[in-house]
């Protein structure tokens, strides 16, 4: 047990990416979507609140909750879209909001594939027309395989919406291949079925991911820095593996990735999802042991994201070596100023526990602690203080009806 406040405390180490680009501490928000926007999915005031806010906890890097590269193609209502520079002015003033403070904004940029509501988009495109599993199927629609053009075009589209990220202001750029999204559904052979130059083989599964990045290097030049979010594993049967996972970050790696942050999951087989082990309960990261595993075959920095709660345990997992940069997302919902304490070397007053309906379908939805979470961020958003006592059912039921209406809305804006 550590005696609190840490005498050592190494979250307050800057780390300097090999372009020369310096984090100036360890501890990293990672993405949470916001679903902010407006209906025609322009960022908002609203945005502003919530990264003020974040910024002022001292926080190293802040990753924002996921873009997407084409408004035909949102992941829910309410996320912000970057195609074009109609929102230039905002997103500058987004990213000042932030590097005013001494802390970094980086934006996720993401694709959906066929991970949208039913209804949301005219139309939902992935690797294959394969629908989800039948859990999942009553919620998304089974897509249209991406035709070859299609496929090209959404190429450009990443390398142009990291661009203007760049010109507004923006400290660097993640690629969001996790979770389920249209990358992860490329490199999964349970999604991808193809057997052209984008799938059939681990090497032509991940060919999209490394035209993504390699479109978004060319654009942003050798020195603005881009990160990766990739699964340790999507957990599925038939899925992406951790060999698979590994022979990525290696390709990454060789092509000049800057950063790679690894998670795990999909919201078919739960994202984040807290292990079954003990030990790694207590060890708090879960996905330590494969850092380690990667840590041993490439120099690329690493961020680790998922279950991280205490400074004692950020500390201990640091200290292991096996990776540079500590990822929190659910804290950072219910406790924005969390940072100011950790940095010091203390703990937050709040913890992370499950949240429950008490329902047992309801609590069985990947998405269900999200919406919760989602609420929080709202809250603080408006300049409020998150509810960390809020009822499980009343988030759900407010967030359900949220996004109906959000649906709704952004079809009727959408056919203006
Ligand atoms: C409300 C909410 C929204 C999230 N949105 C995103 C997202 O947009 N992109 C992403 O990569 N992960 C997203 N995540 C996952 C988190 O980044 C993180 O990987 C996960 O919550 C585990 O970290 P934690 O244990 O610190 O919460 C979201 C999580 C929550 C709770």
């Amino acid at each position: 047990m550590i005696d609190l406040p840490l005498k050592t405390n190494l979250l307050n180490q800057s780390l300097t990416l090999p372009n020369g680009f310096v984090i100036p501490n360890r501890l990293a928000k990672a993405a949470t979507s916001e679903t902010l926007a407006t209906y025609s999915n322009n960022p908002t005031e609203k945005h502003i609140r919530l990264y003020q806010r974040w910024a002022a906890s001292g926080i190293g890097m802040i990753i924002t909750g996921n873009i997407m590269i084409d408004r035909r193609a949102l992941g829910e209502p309410g996320n912000v879209v970057i195609e074009d520079e109609r929102d230039f002015v905002i997103l500058q003033q987004w990213a000042t909001t932030v590097t005013d403070q001494g802390s970094q904004l980086w934006a996720q940029l993401n694709h959906p594939g066929k991970q949208s509501p039913k209804g949301l988009n005219s139309r939902n495109i992935s690797a294959s027309a394969a629908p989800f599993g039948a859990e999942m199927r009553s919620l998304f629609a089974t897509p249209d395989e991406a035709t070859h053009q299609e496929i090209l075009e959404i190429i450009q589209r990443f390398g142009r919406s990291a661009l203007i990220c760049k010109k507004a202001g923006f400290s660097g750029v993640e690629i969001h291949a996790a979770h389920g999204y249209l990358i992860n559904q490329f490199l999964s052979p349970l999604h991808n079925l193809r057997n052209d130059e984008w799938g059939g083989t681990p090497e032509k599964r991940r060919k999209f991911l490394m035209e993504v990045y390699a479109e978004i290097r060319k654009q942003v030049g050798a020195y603005f820095p881009i990160a990766i979010k990739l699964n340790s594993a999507d957990f599925q049967k038939g899925g992406f593996t951790e060999e698979d996972s590994l022979a990525t970050i290696k390709a990454l790696s060789q092509a000049g990735i800057d950063l790679i942050e690894i998670s795990g999951g999909t919201y078919e087989s739960g994202v984040a999802k807290a292990p079954q082990k003990a030990s790694t309960i207590v060890r708090e990261a879960f996905f330590i042991d494969f850092a380690e595993k990667v840590r041993a075959q490439v120099k690329t920095p690493l961020m680790v994201t998922g279950g991280f709660r205490s400074v004692e345990g950020m500390n201990q997992a640091l200290g292991s070596d096996a990776f540079d940069v500590v990822g929190i997302a659910r804290l950072m919902a219910i406790d924005p100023d969390a940072p100011k304490y950790l940095l010091a070397g203390t703990n937050s007053e709040q913890t992370v526990q499950p949240i429950k309906t008490g329902i047992k379908k309801i609590d069985q939805l990947g998405v269900m602690e999200v919406l919760w979470y989602t609420q929080q961020l709202n809250r603080i958003a408006k300049g409020s203080n998150p509810k960390p006592k809020e009822s499980g059912l009343w988030a759900f039921i407010k967030s359900v009806l949220r996004s109906g209406w959000g649906t709704y809305k952004t079809q009727r804006t959408r056919i203006k």
